[in-house]
């Protein structure tokens, strides 16, 4: 499942992973550990062999049950500091950084290896860490379909309301995490595309599992 944030990719990849009774997998919450971890050793953003260094040996725990959310690092639960605006804002620079992407695409073909059926969630995923999955799924919408649901989400968790702020910095990371030399974001030539700007939640996750059956039973 492939896409750009705000297209609402992580609850409803949850939810068709429940609904499928597969694992999950959140491969953006990996490339924010990495970031928390660069961000806590004090490196430069600018200074990607310092960022490769800082990431080199990564403490993470990563869970793959769908009901049960569980990011650690070093053994401390950071699943509510890496979604804060430091990481935010820092992680498209370490998520360029070939050697991070390197050693996490292999962590990430370890964990989906030892799972069996998975839900995959990220940006290269049927392009780069797993061209043979059964089925490839590219989310899209809007950037301001994404940027409203982004400020829903800021003012659900209090971290504020500003629309304008909150598209400005979708618009920046789609720049970025598209044209950037390594795993630009794109959907794979197989992927079926869903564009989530007029579905509410349910809609999208009727609309996966119908794909997901469609591919299943003819492949
Ligand atoms: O899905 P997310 O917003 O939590 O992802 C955080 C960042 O990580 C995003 O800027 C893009 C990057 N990312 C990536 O480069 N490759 C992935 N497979 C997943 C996320």
């Amino acid at each position: 499942m492939d896409g750009p944030s705000g297209t609402g990719k992580s609850s409803v990849s949850r939810q068709l992973a429940t609904r499928l009774e597969a694992s999950y997998l959140d491969t953006g919450a990996m490339y924010r550990v990495a970031t928390l971890r660069v961000l806590r050793s004090g490196v430069d953003l600018d200074d990607p062999a310092a960022i490769a260094v800082a990431v080199k040996e990564l403490p993470l725990t990563i869970g793959t049950d769908p009901s049960r959310e569980v990011i650690l690092l070093d053994g401390e639960d950071v699943s509510s500091e890496i979604r804060g605006n430091a990481v935010t804002k820092a992680v498209s620079a370490v998520s360029a950084v070939p050697e991070v992407r390197e050693q996490l695409v292999a962590l990430q073909r370890d964990l989906t290896g030892a799972a069996g059926r998975i839900v995959v969630e990220g940006r290269d995923i049927g392009t780069v860490v797993l061209p043979e999955a059964d089925v490839k799924i590219y989310l899209t919408a809007s950037a301001e379909a994404r940027a409203s649901r982004r400020n829903a989400q800021n003012i659900a968790e209090g971290r504020g309301d500003d629309f304008e702020a909150v598209l400005a910095d979708v618009q920046r990371r789609d720049n970025l995490d598209s044209t950037r030399k390594v795993s630009p974001l794109r959907p794979a030539e197989d992927a079926v595309l869903v564009d989530t700007s007029d579905l509410n939640k349910d809609e999208v996750i009727d609309e996966l599992y119908r794909v997901v059956a469609e591919r299943i039973s003819a492949g």
